[in-house]
């Protein structure tokens, strides 16, 4: 048996990306969203309300997005359930901060995987805007890589489970993309 959901719209798995912007006085802000996903090899598309990260975009134009990871979880939600309009989140957090070798956003040395990113649009909505950057410089810790290559499993990425309202570890590898389906043609 299957239940309908009616217009109730899951997309699994949501990422935690944190959006990392300076304002106008160079405070750094760090906001959770997980209405995103990527475009081509090198966009990100993200859905973006009205906030300060977005006058923050409006303004310079350049950004940073990290992964949330299982150690950072906490402090990811709270990047998504306070604004910084004149609070110092990054502070608040105990998080610590330097500028961005290719763009004027700030990178969080707590989050170990960081996508430096230009703003190509932000297309007005209902809600807000459609942001779509494209990424200009990826920096990574060298403690998530596994023979030179990133390995989520070391870095513990979370998502973002909408059904339950709770963050979730992804999880461990199944089997290889683009071979296992092959049994089948
Ligand atoms: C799990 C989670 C996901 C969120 N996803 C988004 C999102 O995709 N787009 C968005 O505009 N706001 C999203 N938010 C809300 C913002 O993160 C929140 O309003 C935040 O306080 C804005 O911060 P700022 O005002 O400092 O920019 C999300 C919040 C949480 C907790």
């Amino acid at each position: 048996m299957r239940k309908n959901f009616g217009k109730k719209t899951i997309i699994t798995p949501l990422p935690v990306v944190i959006i990392g912007t300076y304002d106008e006085n160079g405070v750094p802000n760090a906001m959770n969203a997980a209405w995103a996903g990527q475009i081509d090899s090198h966009q990100i598309i993200i859905s973006l309300a009205k906030h300060k990260t977005t006058d923050n975009l409006l303004l310079k134009n350049e950004f940073t997005v990290s992964f949330a990871t299982k150690d950072t979880a906490a402090a990811s939600d709270y990047f998504g359930i306070e604004s910084g309009k004149g609070i110092n989140k990054i502070e608040k957090a105990g998080f610590h901060v330097t500028k961005g070798e290719y763009t004027d956003a700030p990178v969080f040395a707590e989050y170990p995987l960081t996508l430096e990113c230009k703003v190509v649009e932000m297309k007005p909505d209902t809600e807000g805007y459609l942001l779509i950057g494209e990424t200009v410089n990826m920096t990574v810790h060298e403690s998530i890589l596994t023979d030179g290559k990133i390995d989520l499993g070391k870095m513990e990425p979370i998502m973002f489970d909408s059904a339950m309202n709770k963050y979730r570890v992804v999880g461990e590898i199944v089997c290889d993309a683009f071979k296992a389906g092959a049994q089948f043609k």
